[in-house]
């Protein structure tokens, strides 16, 4: 494994979990949508000579796993084109896409390629609910994709984003994604950043409604051993210790944006004064080893007093900087989720706030637009 540079004297590893978001344009308009709020500013897609550089510098300095994400990947024509480079350099390719737009020729070409496994999301078990939080009529175009990723023989992921209200179906989601053959059923309860930060009041499920679905996840999870493995991702703020995010800043996840931008995380984005770097101007090996952005908060150095005196920051790294500034408004503050952080009142009464109207009709939901059009001008090849 190539290792240079170093944190405090460690070495670092190389980013072992490349992610490429090909694009920010989407057919969807989820409600937890994970691209930037403002994802329509950040100029033109990478070419496809573009994309091909960069993972050949991401897989000369040891990366192993590629994710081809967005937005929907397979907006991008070029895709077979960077599957075929990717997988010749050894990459193992994951796909993760909504499925609009994957045909069966289309799979079959992908898989010619070299696409190795493919992660396709649902928002419920349910039509109705599905193409309402994803605003487009998705569901059985959905269903009929997930027929072909597993009639050409591709491992398949199922994904599903949880919150208040699919958790009350999550037995009846475990049933589709069993019927549907998947080989994997991840069940991601939201994350609060992008549109669902903004949309969080309308998605945080109470405790009661967690620990009733993780019961009914616990009992499928036993009877469906060596058939279907069931990934529960525990929910943001509910848990009593903050979350080992990417497992550590610029520990082994680097993600590639459309534009360019190399990150540390999904949503660095929204930090404050960062120098991000892109990789039209520097190799990604400078990049990861170098750049401010990745060593700022590298280590344990920049931990605060509470951290670095706490023996768990061995384990959870300091938390989640993105969470720390939206929570709090500093970025280097002890994750709030902590029971030691005095902020930890402001996830309380995140909290508190949860679990009103279930009337999904009630809820003020702001969904992305569709700018699609808009970013199709920018687009090049
Ligand atoms: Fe950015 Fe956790 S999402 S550090």
């Amino acid at each position: 494994m190539n290792a240079v540079g170093s944190a405090e004297g460690k070495m670092v590893g190389p980013p072992l979990w490349l992610l490429a978001e090909l694009t920010y344009r989407c057919p969807l308009h989820c409600v937890f949508c994970s691209n930037p709020l403002d994802y329509a500013r950040h100029g033109n897609e990478l070419s496809t000579a573009e994309w091909r550089r960069v993972l050949s510098e991401g897989r000369a300095m040891g990366a192993v796993q590629l994710g081809l994400s967005g937005g929907e990947p397979l907006l991008r024509d070029d895709l077979e084109e960077i599957v075929a480079h990717a997988h010749g350099l050894g990459f193992y390719v994951n796909l993760i896409t909504s499925g609009i737009g994957l045909t069966e020729s289309r799979a079959r070409a992908l898989k010619e390629a070299g696409l190795d496994h493919i992660q396709l999301s649902f928002q419920d078990s349910t039509r109705e609910l599905n193409d309402f939080l994803s605003s487009t009529r998705s569901f059985d175009l959905k269903a009929k994709v997930a027929g072909i990723i597993k009639g050409l023989g591709y491992p398949m992921v199922l994904n599903c984003v949880m919150h208040r209200y699919n958790l009350p179906h999550v037995g009846r989601i475990i049933a589709m994604a069993e019927a549907m053959g998947a080989d994997f059923l991840e069940l991601a309860n939201t994350q609060y950043y992008g549109w669902a930060w903004l949309n969080r009041e309308a998605l945080m499920p109470t405790r009661e409604d967690l620990v009733h679905a993780e019961a009914i996840v616990d009992d499928h999870r036993a009877r469906l051993a060596g058939r279907m493995k069931i990934l529960w991702v525990s929910p943001d703020y509910q848990d009593a210790r903050p979350k080992a995010c990417m497992n550590g800043w610029g520990a082994v996840f680097l993600l590639v944006a459309p534009d360019g931008a190399a990150l540390p995380c999904h949503s660095a984005r929204v930090l404050p004064g960062l120098d991000i770097p892109f990789v039209q101007d520097r190799s990604l090996s400078e990049i990861w080893y170098e750049s401010s952005t990745f060593n700022l908060y590298r280590g344990s150095a920049w931990l605060s007093d509470t951290c670095r005196s706490c023996d768990q920051h061995t384990h959870d790294f300091g938390g989640c900087r993105c969470q720390a500034y939206l929570i709090t408004g500093a970025a280097d503050a002890t994750d709030p989720v902590c029971p030691k952080s005095p902020d930890r009142p402001l996830v309380d009464s995140l909290i508190a706030r949860a679990g009103g109207s279930s009337s999904i009709v009630a809820q003020p939901l702001k969904f992305v637009p569709n700018l699609a059009r808009q970013l199709a001008l920018v687009y090049r090849t």
